[in-house]
């Protein structure tokens, strides 16, 4: 993929995924028309929706429902909201590393990838959810959620068979969503029994009316959990685990990043507060999603034939953006390779389709700041008392798969920090 990116320099041009041949789109200015100018144009649906809406229903946004639950989504993780959860989410990612340090006592080599999820399922549940959750269902959520995404992999080798279909992986698909449900429904049902005025998901979701007065029901407010959880999780987890491979390739960044945490949080708790402080943290961790953002192609359906520079795109036809290849265009970004976490002060001038990590136009994420926060904080919990050590040499260059991943598993040791240990 990164030749054929090379190659074309952000051409159009069809690729050949064996059963299907997706148009490839990566020039900021024609993402401008799929994403801007003809947005109607391109939905999400079939490659990648189809398989993935058994798991967090239609992602299509086809209703007026599904855009009052994008809006709650978005009040609810952006803006003024982070501010007033950011000390819970500091509380509990503290709590989280806390027992990560227990498991990695002695030098005991630790998964950074299943280490990151914990954290990671941690935080966004008792945010989002608060007590309606206990650490015990969130793990099993967690663990179910990836059983069903990786179950989902053998479909999208092949878009077009039906989910009618039997095809592997579907049986452990099936149990996983089962293993979902029977956490995720009570949470909801118990939620509408009682009437919800608190400030989570569920309370927000139940209280939600689209402007003609129509409400949730309890399937519609299941699959919002879920796509918040699917949404907000597998990305931020692979984030969080490639971090550490890419400041151990960077020993500078790791230095300057280490020198703010220090400056800081001293030995103190971390805060909400502290975010404000943390830039150079949320430039790193910018920069690292643009070179390796998780999710490196968003495909859409084209509903009628289009021009895109020229090129003409047939209807019924499959597009594919890749954050990935738009980062990587030397006239786009600068020596793209080069890792620079100075590319993410304010003020710079770019298209605003030249970073894609969150995507763009209607679908755009609306969980960017969760994430900065989050990651902001997590390397600081970490780093704050740890010198993580990655073990072995794994290599930075990614899998691209469903997902864009680390090509092996990642393992960290975690050093403890003191007055004599600290620099
Ligand atoms: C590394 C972290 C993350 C990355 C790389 C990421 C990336 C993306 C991308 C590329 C999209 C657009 C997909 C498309 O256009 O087809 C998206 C949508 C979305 N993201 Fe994120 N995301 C991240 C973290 C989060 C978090 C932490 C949350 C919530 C707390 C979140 C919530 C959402 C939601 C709800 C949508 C769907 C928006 C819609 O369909 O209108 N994301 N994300």
């Amino acid at each position: 993929m990164e030749l054929i990116g090379a190659e074309v320099g952000g051409d159009i041009l069809r690729i050949n995924l064996g059963a299907f041949r997706p148009y490839l789109i990566t020039r900021p200015e024609h993402l401008d028309r799929v994403l801007y100018d003809n947005k109607e144009n391109y939905q999400r649906q079939g490659w990648l929706w189809r398989p993935l809406s058994r798991l967090i229903g239609d992602p299509s946004g086809s209703d007026d429902l599904w855009w009052t639950k994008r809006e709650v989504f978005q009040n609810l993780v952006s803006g003024p909201s982070i501010k007033r959860f950011s000390d819970a989410m500091a509380r509990t990612i503290s709590a989280s590393v806390q027992e990560m340090a227990a498991r990695a006592e002695n030098g005991r080599p630790l998964d950074a990838a299943d280490e990151m999820a914990r954290i990671v399922y941690r935080a966004i549940t008792k945010v989002l959810i608060g007590d309606k959750i206990t650490n015990d269902q969130a793990d099993r959520i967690g663990a179910a959620l990836q059983a069903a995404s990786a179950a989902l992999r053998p479909r999208l080798a092949f878009p077009f068979v039906p989910n009618a279909v039997p095809f592997p992986g579907d049986r452990t698909f099936r149990r996983a969503v089962r293993v979902v449900d029977s956490l995720v429904f009570p949470i909801v049902e118990q939620a509408q029994r009682q009437g919800s005025d608190g400030e989570d998901i569920v309370s927000r979701l139940l209280q939600a009316r689209t402007a003609d007065g129509q409400r949730f029901d309890l399937q519609q407010l299941r699959d919002g959990l879920v796509s918040l959880f699917v949404a907000g999780t597998e990305t931020t987890t692979i984030a969080l685990t490639f971090l550490w491979t890419v400041l151990d390739s960077q020993p500078q960044v790791a230095e300057t990043l280490q020198q703010e945490v220090d400056r800081v949080v001293g030995d103190g708790p971390i805060t909400g507060a502290h975010l404000l402080e943390l830039g150079y943290a949320r430039k790193v961790a910018l920069e690292m999603l643009r070179l390796y953002p998780p999710g490196w192609m968003l495909p859409r359906m084209v509903a009628n034939d289009d021009v895109i520079g020229g090129v003409p795109i047939k209807g019924g036809s499959l597009i594919v953006m890749s954050p990935y290849l738009t980062h990587r265009l030397p006239d786009v970004w600068e020596n793209p390779l080069e890792f620079d976490p100075g590319r993410h002060d304010p003020g710079q001038q770019r298209h605003r389709f030249a970073y894609m990590t969150f995507g763009g136009g209607p679908h755009a994420c609306v969980g960017k700041q969760f994430f900065t926060a989050e990651v902001q904080l997590i390397l600081a919990a970490i780093t704050s008392r740890f010198r993580p050590q990655v073990v072995g040499s794994p290599p930075t260059r990614p899998q691209l798969g469903l997902t864009l991943r680390p090509r092996q598993r990642v393992q960290i040791r975690l050093r403890q920090t003191g007055p004599l240990a600290k620099r």
